[in-house]
């Protein structure tokens, strides 16, 4: 009777090791190099859960915070960074002029222009109070001429950008982004700048769906 109580106890000693109680063993090697979690390694798993693929080859990372800056004169692009904010959440914050745009359209268009020939930098009303929280920044503008408004260029130029993801959106009336990705990559050329998402203006009330999937594609929000 004692023999097979012994032999019974060896047999289970040996089942608990093959079926993985050793995560030192091969097992839990080959999980370990293909960037799997060994089961009850906690380490591994959270660095999997961290690490997933974007889109365009982007590490998504989870739990990254969120800042949505953006310019808007006639509010199309406010509309479009407040859908953003729904879907992605984070903090929004608002690029503003000391001194405000004409009202009038022929006005503010001339006025945009010779800012843009002279290369200005309009002065700006606020800032956002640490840049250095955040992971991933929504840059939000109108096409003006071509690119960004000035006032955008000097927002790019006053924080450290350095290492974060950039995600330009912009509303318009025909030219997309027009230079605008190129302007940021030089302003910016140690951050990620993604591809930027444009919306006709006129349409962007009823674009919804549309930046919604291109939020999902981007795979960082929600
Ligand atoms: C000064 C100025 C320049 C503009 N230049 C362009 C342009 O070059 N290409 C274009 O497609 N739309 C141009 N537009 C149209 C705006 O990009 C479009 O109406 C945009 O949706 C306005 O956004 P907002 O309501 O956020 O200010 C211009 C508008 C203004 C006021």
């Amino acid at each position: 009777m004692n023999y097979i109580y012994t032999m019974l106890f060896f047999a289970a000693v040996f089942m608990v090791a093959a079926c993985g109680g050793d995560k030192s063993g091969a097992a839990g090697y080959a999980a370990q190099s293909a960037g799997e979690a060994a089961p009850g390694d906690s380490s591994a798993s959270e660095m999997r859960l961290k690490m997933q693929g974007g889109q365009n080859g982007t590490l998504r990372s989870d739990n990254k915070k969120i800042l949505i800056a953006y310019f808007s004169h006639s509010g199309n692009t406010k509309n479009m960074a407040q859908q953003i904010n729904d879907y992605c959440g984070g903090d929004i914050f608002e690029i503003k002029t000391i001194s405000p745009y004409p009202s009038d359209y022929g006005d503010c268009v001339d006025q945009a222009k010779k800012e843009q020939n002279e290369n200005a930098r309009p002065a700006l009303a606020s800032n956002v109070e640490d840049m250095s929280v955040y992971d991933i920044v929504f840059v939000g503008y109108p096409n003006w001429w071509g690119t960004m408004p000035m006032a955008v260029f000097n927002f790019l130029e006053s924080y450290d950008f350095n290492g974060k993801t950039i995600v330009p959106f912009c509303t318009h009336e025909g030219s997309a982004m027009g230079r605008s990705e190129r302007d940021i990559k030089q302003l910016l050329p140690s951050s990620e700048v993604l591809n930027g998402k444009p919306v006709r203006g006129s349409r962007v009330k009823s674009s919804g769906e549309d930046i919604k999937s291109w939020l999902e594609g981007l795979g960082f929000c929600k």
